[in-house]
C-alpha cells in the first residue's frame, strides 16, 4: 500500500459529499496529494493489482494517468483486464495492491457510505445499454435525475436537452425495445451524461453494434468529450480504434503494455483532425 496521504485525510472528514465536489469542481481539484503523476490526472492507476476469487489476475501492476479532458481508448483482447479497470473506477471492486486516484483523491480513502455520492460524478456505459424495458426513452433518462434528487422542473428542462443532444427527439415516447441497437445506446449515453459528470466511462459500448453504428456512437462519445468531460472507453474493435486515432492504452493480461500519450498524434492537431473528419462522415445528429 502507498503511504496515507494527510490531505486526503483532512478533505475526508467534513462532509459526506466531499468527493463529489472534489469531481464537480475541476478548478478547485487538488494536487497536493502525495506525489501524483501529474496535478491535472482524473484517473491515476499505479501499480494496481486485483485478483480475483478463483485465482485469476484481473490486473497486474497496472499503471497509467488519464488527464482532465482526455479522450481515452483502452484495448485489448477479451480477458486482458479492461472491465476490471472499469470495476475498480466505480469501486464495485477494490485493489490488492497500488493506488487509484481520481481527480486526486485516492479510492480507499472514500469509505462505503460516502461511494453512491462519488458515483455520481462517472457517467458509465455498458455493452448491453441496462436500460429500464418497462420505461420510455424520457423516463429512462428522467430516472436518472430522480434518482439523484433533481426537481420536477430540473427534469423537464434537462431531458428534453440531452435527448437533442444524442439525437433522440423524435424518439421520446419508444420503449427500449422499439429502438435500434444504436438508438439504445444513445439512451444509455444520454441517460449517463444527463448529470454532466466530469467522468464517463464507456465498457465495450460499441461490442453489440454494426461498424457504421459503432461510429457514430463514437462520434457522440466524442462530442461529449468535447464539453470537457474526460472520456475513458474500453474496446477490443481495433478496427475503430485506428479510425478514431486517438490516444490508447492497451492491456495485456493485466498490464499495461502499450500507451501512445503523445506519441503518434500530436494533441491538438489531432483534436482539429479528428473533428474534421467527424464532420465528415455522415449525417450529423441534431443539436451540434
Ligand atoms: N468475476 C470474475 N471472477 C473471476 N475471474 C474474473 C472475473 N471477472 C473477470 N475475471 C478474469 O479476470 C481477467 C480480466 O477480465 P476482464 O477485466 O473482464 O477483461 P476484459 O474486460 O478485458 O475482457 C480474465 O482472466 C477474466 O477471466
Ligand atoms: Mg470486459
Amino acid at each position: 500500500m502507498a503511504p496515507q496521504n494527510p490531505n486526503s485525510r483532512t478533505r475526508r472528514k467534513p462532509a459526506r459529499s466531499s468527493a463529489a465536489r472534489t469531481l464537480a469542481r475541476p478548478a478547485q481539484m487538488p494536487t497536493r496529494t502525495a506525489s501524483p503523476a501529474s496535478p491535472n490526472a482524473v484517473i491515476e492507476f499505479r501499480g494496481v493489482s486485483l485478483r480475483y476469487d478463483n485465482g485469476h489476475a484481473g490486473l497486474d501492476q497496472a499503471s497509467f494517468a488519464i488527464d482532465r479532458s482526455d479522450f481515452v481508448f483502452m484495448i485489448g483482447s477479451t480477458g486482458s483486464g479492461k472491465s476490471t479497470v472499469m470495476r475498480l473506477l466505480i469501486k464495485e471492486l477494490e485493489p490488492h495492491e497500488g493506488t487509484i486516484r481520481v481527480a486526486g483523491r485516492d479510492l480507499s480513502s472514500i469509505p462505503r457510505r460516502q461511494v453512491p455520492f462519488y458515483r455520481r460524478n462517472l457517467g458509465v456505459v455498458f455493452q448491453d445499454f441496462k436500460l429500464l424495458p418497462n420505461r420510455t426513452v424520457y423516463d429512462n433518462v428522467a430516472y436518472a435525475l430522480q434518482v439523484t434528487g433533481h426537481s420536477r422542473r430540473e427534469i423537464r428542462e434537462k431531458v428534453p436537452d440531452i435527448l437533442r443532444l444524442t439525437g433522440l427527439s423524435t424518439k421520446l415516447h419508444n420503449y427500449p425495445d422499439q429502438l435500434s441497437g444504436g438508438e439504445q445506446q444513445r439512451v444509455s449515453i444520454a441517460r449517463a451524461f444527463v448529470n454532466h459528470p466530469p467522468l464517463l466511462l464507456a465498457d465495450e459500448p460499441t461490442g453489440n453494434l454494426d461498424p457504421e453504428t459503432s461510429i457514430d456512437i463514437m462520434r457522440l462519445l466524442y462530442r461529449i468529450n468535447r464539453t470537457g468531460t474526460t472520456v475513458l472507453v474500453a474496446t477490443h474493435d481495433h478496427a475503430m480504434v485506428d479510425k478514431m486515432r486517438r490516444r490508447v492504452l492497451e492491456i495485456s493480461r493485466g498490464r499495461v503494455v502499450r500507451d501512445e500519450a503523445a506519441g503518434l498524434y500530436q494533441r491538438d492537431e489531432s483534436t482539429r483532425e479528428f473533428a474534421t473528419r467527424m464532420r465528415a462522415t455522415g449525417e450529423r445528429p441534431e443539436g451540434v
